[in-house]
């Protein structure tokens, strides 16, 4: 498959340096990179970084010979499947507000819009970033629908600290992926996600839990999102950054997230539970840290709430798929669950291995559908095992 077409406007702006890093991302995702610069982005960094990392010849005079293109800002535009701008100084934003098209980056910018998605991600001073002329230029292009990545709050260059600091760089890239993404075939449609682990707590400083770290459920959920569904994730803790784009909530116990779940789950039409929720906890919580004096400390568990079960008891036409780790007998263990929790999918994955299922980025799993037939999938990063059971649950 060709690599699809990435077109970044370097405008003017400390920022530029981070640009870079946006190409190494960009690049590093499968995307072939265009840069234009802007005279003033010249000024912060050389056209030879921009070159080096995107392989590409880097355009930034509008009348220099053409090279790689006919007429250059046509070319771009058309070859375009997005156009990206990074730093957007108020300049450039104020540029293309009022229909100023005098340099490479605003020509391309103009001739694009309309057949690909134009994206700013700002940069600036808060003072700036704050005046009602841009902001009234922010809203102008949103309602003509330009896109843009809202930049976070911090420290700035210039010393001040607020809103105006280009937003992190993963973030950005992962948007654009996001936006490029081809199949959008779960438009329209609500995915619930649960991931990570519970904990149970046993006195104020103590808690048991388990080694799940919520990267399967988060990749399901960014999944899910990419390909249009409107996503709830319901996590326990974990370190992983809440993913853009989905209604992200954060649950610590069982009976948390029962309750997130049932809140939602006559809403949703997928419901994927890739938690591992704990089975047990203390049958009594100690309100008191619990001090060392016997030899031994025996704590007596009880029975939690099977999350999964209860949804498969109360299903009517969602499609609930869940998850089962196990280190024995897998396939046999799974398909007893799958009919034991009323599933539609199971998605069995061996813990033994070390370098595949809690932790790992990648996975090595047999999704098993309730109509018997199992599909063992390669060793893949669970990213792709996600793409597989959306593929698998739209088929
Ligand atoms: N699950 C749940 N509530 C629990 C335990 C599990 O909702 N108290 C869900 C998990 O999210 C997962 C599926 O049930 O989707 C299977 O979880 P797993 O831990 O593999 O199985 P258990 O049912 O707990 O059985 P066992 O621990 O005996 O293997």
């Amino acid at each position: 498959m060709n690599p699809k077409n990435v077109v970044l406007g370097v405008s003017g702006g400390i920022a530029v340096y981070k640009a870079l890093d946006v190409v190494s991302r960009l690049k590093k995702k499968g995307f072939n990179v265009d840069v234009i610069m802007t005279k003033s982005a010249e000024e912060f960094v050389t056209p030879l970084s921009f070159q080096s990392l995107s392989g590409n010849q880097v355009i930034t005079n509008m009348f220099d010979e053409p090279k790689a293109f006919e007429i250059q800002h046509i070319s771009l535009a058309k070859k375009a499947d997005l156009m990206l701008i990074v730093p957007a100084t108020a300049n450039i934003i104020g540029k293309v507000a009022s229909g100023i098209a005098d340099d490479m980056l605003s020509t391309t910018i103009m001739a694009a819009f309309g057949r690909c998605p134009v994206v700013f991600a700002p940069a600036m001073n808060t003072n700036m970033y704050k005046n009602p002329i841009l902001q009234d230029n922010i809203k102008k292009l949103i309602k003509y629908g330009y896109k843009f990545i809202e930049p976070s709050s911090g420290r700035l260059a210039c010393g001040d600290t607020g809103e105006g600091k280009l937003q992190d760089t993963e973030l950005i890239a992962e948007m654009v992926e996001s936006m490029l993404y081809d199949k959008k075939d779960l438009a329209g449609k609500k995915v619930l996600v649960t991931a990570g682990p519970t904990i149970a707590p046993i006195d104020p400083v103590r808690f048991i839990t388990n080694r799940s770290t919520g990267k399967m459920g988060y990749a399901i959920a960014k999944e899910a999102r990419d390909r249009g569904a409107e996503v709830t994730l319901i996590s326990g803790p974990s370190n992983i950054k809440a993913p853009f784009g989905v209604d992200f909530i954060k649950v610590s116990t069982n009976e948390e997230m029962l309750k997130q779940v049932l809140d939602r789950y006559d809403t949703s039409d997928i419901v994927i539970k890739s938690a591992a929720v704990a089975d047990y906890k203390p049958k009594t919580y100690s309100d008191l840290k619990i001090k060392k004096s016997e030899e031994n400390l025996n704590i007596e568990f009880v029975k939690d709430n099977d999350i999964l079960k209860k949804l498969g008891e109360i299903k009517k036409s969602q499609i609930l798929v869940g998850f089962a780790a196990e280190s024995n007998d897998l396939i046999e263990n799974a398909k007893g669950k799958l009919a034991r929790k009323n599933l539609d999918y199971i998605v069995a994955n061996d813990i033994t291995s070390s370098d595949t299922g809690f932790a790992s980025d990648e996975n090595k799993v047999f999704i098993l559908s309730k109509d018997n037939s199992i599909l063992e999938l390669n060793k893949m990063s669970k990213t792709d095992v996600a793409r597989e059971l959306f593929d698998l649950i739209n088929r």
